[in-house]
C-alpha cells in the first residue's frame, strides 16, 4: 500500500514515520509513506500556499493553485482509490474506517491547516473527509498521522502473530482484557491465577468474560 501525505510541514511527519513499526513496514516493502510539502509546488516567489478569505473573515486559508498541481502531479504518475482529507468537520475515523482504508492500494491524505482549504478543493479532488475527533488540531499533520499509523498496521506482515490486529482492542467491537508479563508477583500484587493455569480453554472464556465486563463499564456505546 502506497499513501501520499500532502502538508506544509513534512518535518512534523518526518520522525515518526522513521522509528518503530512505520520504518519497518516501510523498510519491508509493505508500505510505502511518501510526505510531499505543498510549498514546493507554488510557483511565486514568496511560496505562498495561503492567503485570506474571500468575504473578510478571520484567519488564512489554504490556496487551491499548489494543491492542485500536487495531487495532478501524484495522479499522473498512478490512479488513487480515495484522496482524503483531514478536517475536525468530516466522518469520524474508527477501527471500521482504517480496516476498510488498509484494504487500497493508493491514497491520498490532504493536511489542512489554518481556517481551511479553499472549499473548491474540497467539492472537485477530495474523494473522502475524516475527523479523528471532536476537537480542532492546529494541522491536519497529527490527524494524518493517527490514520496512517492504524492503517499500516493492518497490513497483513506488519505485525507479527503474536502481535496480530485481529486481537486489537475494538477489532470485534470490545475493549481488549487486560495483559500482563513476568514477575507473576510484583509487591504482592498478583497476576489473575487462570493466566498462569496453563489451561487455554479457560484463559479464552477469562478473556473474554474480561472484554464485555470492561466494555460495559467504559464504553456501553460499542455494545449497542
Ligand atoms: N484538523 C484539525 N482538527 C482535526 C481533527 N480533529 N481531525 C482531523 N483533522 C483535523
Amino acid at each position: 500500500m502506497r499513501i501520499d501525505i500532502l502538508t506544509v510541514f513534512p518535518d512534523m511527519l518526518e520522525g515518526f514515520f522513521n522509528c518503530s513499526m512505520m520504518a519497518r513496514a516501510q523498510k519491508a516493502g509493505l508500505a510505502e509513506i511518501h510526505l510531499h510539502d505543498i510549498r514546493d509546488y507554488t510557483t511565486d516567489k514568496h511560496h505562498k500556499t495561503d492567503d485570506y478569505p474571500f468575504g473578510g473573515c478571520a484567519g488564512l486559508v489554504m490556496k487551491i493553485e499548489p494543491i492542485d498541481r500536487l495531487i495532478t502531479d501524484l495522479k499522473s504518475q498512478r490512479d488513487y482509490d480515495e484522496v482524503i482529507y483531514t478536517s475536525p468537520d468530516g466522518e469520524q475515523f474508527n477501527q471500521k474506517t482504517a480496516n476498510s482504508l488498509s484494504l487500497l492500494n493508493n491514497v491520498i491524505i490532504l493536511c489542512g491547516h489554518y481556517k481551511g482549504i479553499d472549499y473548491r478543493i474540497r467539492e472537485h479532488l477530495i474523494t473522502r473527509e475524516i475527523s479523528i475527533g471532536d476537537y480542532v488540531l492546529t494541522g491536519g499533520e497529527l490527524a494524518a498521522a493517527v490514520m496512517t499509523d492504524s492503517i499500516v498496521r493492518l497490513i497483513p506482515g506488519v505485525l507479527s502473530d503474536e502481535q496480530s490486529a485481529l486481537s486489537d482492542c475494538f477489532q470485534d467491537n470490545l475493549l481488549a482484557p487486560p495483559v500482563y508479563t513476568r514477575p507473576a508477583e510484583y509487591k504482592g500484587w498478583r497476576v489473575p491465577d487462570v493466566l498462569l493455569s496453563g489451561n487455554q480453554a479457560l484463559i479464552d472464556d477469562w478473556e473474554f468474560q474480561q472484554s464485555m465486563e470492561r466494555t460495559k463499564r467504559l464504553r456501553p456505546d460499542l455494545l449497542k
